[in-house]
């Protein structure tokens, strides 16, 4: 089989990896890639949200499958482009990519399919959101409704606050994805991903994990785009397990087939779970980074199994294969972020590290410089590793963590602590 994944992170890094493994895949092609993914397969420079430029290159090189990793392809249609022209796909259509597109969208999703969520409001002025703000108190969530790079979300802890929110929004801080506003209670309790693979019908769990958003260790500072994971998610009991996908995953599922737009790809549902009840965050379509990483050193091999019968549509014959095992993945990223950060740094040590089932660096922003990998982006890469529990995972993680000798990169060292606390 001749495989194409779009995306160039940690997460792409950790698809390609998994998938190599699978003795069906014959070339795998990652584009645009970066320099750790360059180790494992073949990087392509191409425009992936131009679907037209992914088809032609798909053509010419006589792909059978395509992957698709970031959101922006998805909800730019890519994936439907490659379907008219009879690609196999892994990834939902522009319609169904609009699950993480558009949260409005999804409240109203999640209003039809009564799939429990935070009771909102949706604006497109600002003296009207303001009321709303008002009536409601604080604390309050204000969220731009279109694609904002995970910028998007303010938690206003005053109603001064948010009302600020409210003007920055419709001022143009978050550019058009701020046009309109989503305005939600805030929810109480510990939040963790789900992941579930839907073929339009039916519905396979792959994995929970939960990753630290903030910047600083104790969940303190800025958001990122996330400082590290770990799979499972101890939060996500099998009660828990189960009453997200019989009241919130399958009714969604239902209500987007009836609506005309089936989804099919990975559903990445973000849930915050209090006293044992699961209330939907919000849906992305595709898969988390870092989560992907500790999901993908969890899975393995079969991982291409699983989602080529997704793609075409046979979920209902397919299991995973589970172990009981435990992955958790380190950030290191560029002093500064999410901040302004410098670019150009060289990594050492990374060719001393382990390489094997249990043990990965997934590079997320790297290149290659006089034969030296130099770091590139924000967050630069994910040290991942695996263990029959999480403490070992932990410090198998930090040891590797500890051989890399990059003196402008950071990492939090306190990844998995809520899970760990009770060591
Ligand atoms: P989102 O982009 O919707 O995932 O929001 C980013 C983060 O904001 C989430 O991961 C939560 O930590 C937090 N958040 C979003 N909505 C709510 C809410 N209604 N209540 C509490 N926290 C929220
Ligand atoms: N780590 C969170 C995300 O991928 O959206």
């Amino acid at each position: 089989m001749n495989i194409l994944i779009l995306g160039s992170g940690g997460r792409e890094h950790s698809l390609a990896w998994a998938v190599m493994q699978n003795p069906k895949c014959d070339r795998l092609i990652v584009a645009p890639g970066n320099a750790g993914i360059a180790e494992i397969a073949e990087c392509a420079a191409l425009n992936i949200e131009d679907g037209g430029a992914v088809t032609v290159f798909a053509e010419e090189n006589a792909i059978d499958f395509v992957i698709v990793g970031p959101e922006a392809p998805l909800a730019a249609g890519v994936s439907d482009r490659l379907r008219a022209a009879g690609f196999l796909v892994f990834g939902p259509s522009g319609a169904a990519a609009r699950l993480e597109a558009s949260k409005a969208f999804t409240k109203q999703i999640c209003d039809a399919a009564g799939a429990p969520t935070a009771a909102y409001g949706h604006f497109s002025d600002a003296a009207s959101a303001k009321a709303y703000v008002q009536a409601q108190g604080a604390p309050i969530v204000i969220k731009a409704d279109g694609l904002a790079a995970g910028k998007g979300v303010i938690i206003a802890e005053t109603v001064a606050d948010a009302e600020t929110a409210v003007d920055e929004m419709f001022s143009g801080a978050f550019g058009d994805a701020g046009t309109e506003v989503v305005i939600e209670e805030f929810m109480q309790g510990e939040e963790a991903s789900f992941f579930v693979l839907c073929d339009g019908e039916d519905v396979l769990p792959i994995g929970t994990a939960q990753d630290h958003k903030r910047v600083g260790e104790g969940d303190t500072g800025p958001n990122t785009g996330g400082m590290g994971a770990y799979s499972p998610a101890p939060v996500m009991t099998d009660d828990v397990v189960q009453a997200a996908l019989d009241q919130i995953v399958k009714p969604t599922m239902a209500e987007m087939a009836r609506q005309g737009i089936p989804y099919q790809g990975v559903l990445f549902v973000g849930l915050m779970i209090e006293n044992g009840v699961p209330r939907l965050v919000e849906y992305n379509v595709r898969f988390g980074d870092p989560e992907c990483q500790v999901l993908m050193m969890r899975l393995g091999a079969q991982v291409l199994d699983l989602l080529q019968a997704c793609a075409e549509g046979r979920l209902a014959d397919t299991q995973v294969n589970w172990a009981a095992d435990h992955a958790l993945t380190v950030v290191l990223a560029a002093k500064g972020y999410p901040g302004a950060y410098e670019k150009g740094s060289v990594i050492g040590g990374l060719e001393h590290l382990p390489e094997d089932s249990s043990h990965m660096v997934f590079h997320a922003g790297t290149g290659r410089a006089s034969g030296q990998y130099i770091a590139q982006g924000g967050r630069v890469l994910a040290v991942t590793a695996r263990a029959q529990t999480l403490s070992d995972a932990r410090d198998e993680a930090y040891a590797m963590v500890d051989d890399i000798d990059w003196p402008d990169g950071f990492c939090r060292r306190d990844i998995g602590w809520r899970a760990l606390s009770g060591d």
